[in-house]
């Protein structure tokens, strides 16, 4: 239900490879709901044989390559990231911002920003894997920041975007100030063995936000918070 009042919703590519979500609706009723799908990736690493890919021409899917201006701080449980952006730190993270429209594909050129990538899933270089995405449907939008992808969004007619994860991606958009509604799960249950790194925990709201609402589902709980716009 949350979905399908947003109008894009996006993942890091950690969770898209982790997970293989497909973040659509898929409530009865409500599969035409589904929200532009968009994952952080400025790698272009987003597996062709990903359910995401896979559906990117009934469902639009964008990635979305963005310089992290700071590291979050988090221990990234996939223990990598902080090594691989620290190796990536010369990113020019002033150039490339660019337009695009929602189920045209459009592909602006871009230099090579660095050479062959040790790939996740594809293997080949950036720009081959780049191709291969537009080619399979996605839509590649390059922005300098998370505020700059939210104002070209914005341009397209999408205000209202779910960030749903993973730490790494939540965090990012936190740190930027840009998050005005924050929904926490709180579950006893540990999900998967040691855990799954979180964002913040309600000790880490701070007065900016306003708790709004409480809701119980079975023993979990959903914390809702909201920042006055
Ligand atoms: N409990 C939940 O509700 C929930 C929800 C979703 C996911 N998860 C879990 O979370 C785990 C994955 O989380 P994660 O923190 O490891 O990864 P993540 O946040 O999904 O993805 C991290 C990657 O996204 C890209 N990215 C994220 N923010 C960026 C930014 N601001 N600028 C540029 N690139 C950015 C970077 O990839 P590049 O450097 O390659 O571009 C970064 O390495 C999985 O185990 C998944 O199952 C849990």
């Amino acid at each position: 239900e949350l979905r399908a009042r947003c109008d894009c919703i996006l993942v890091g590519i950690g969770t898209a490879i982790a997970d293989d979500p497909e973040l659509t609706v898929r409530i009865a009723g409500m599969e035409q709901r589904s929200p532009v799908r968009i994952v952080l990736d400025r790698q272009f690493e987003l597996p062709l044989t990903s359910k995401l890919v896979r559906t990117a021409r009934e469902v639009p899917v964008i990635v979305a390559a963005i310089p992290p201006s700071a590291l979050p701080d988090i221990s990234p449980s996939r223990g990598e990231i902080g090594k691989r952006l620290a190796a990536r730190s010369n990113f020019d993270s002033t150039s490339h911002s660019s337009t695009f429209k929602v189920g045209q594909g459009s592909a602006p050129s871009i230099s090579p920003l660095e050479g062959e990538m040790p790939g996740r899933a594809e293997g080949g270089n950036r720009e081959s894997k780049r191709q291969l995405l537009t080619e399979a449907g996605v839509q590649i939008l390059e922005a300098p920041t998370l505020e700059n992808l939210l104002r070209i969004l914005a341009e397209s007619g999408m205000s209202e975007l779910l960030v749903e994860g993973g730490a790494f991606a939540a965090k990012s958009f936190l740190e930027a100030e840009l998050v005005d509604r924050i929904m926490l799960f709180e579950s006893p249950v540990v999900i998967g063995e040691g855990g799954i790194e979180t964002p913040l925990n309600r000790a880490d709201i701070t007065g900016d936000y306003a708790l709004v609402s409480e809701t119980a589902y079975g023993r979990d709980r959903c914390f809702d918070y909201e920042r006055p716009i």
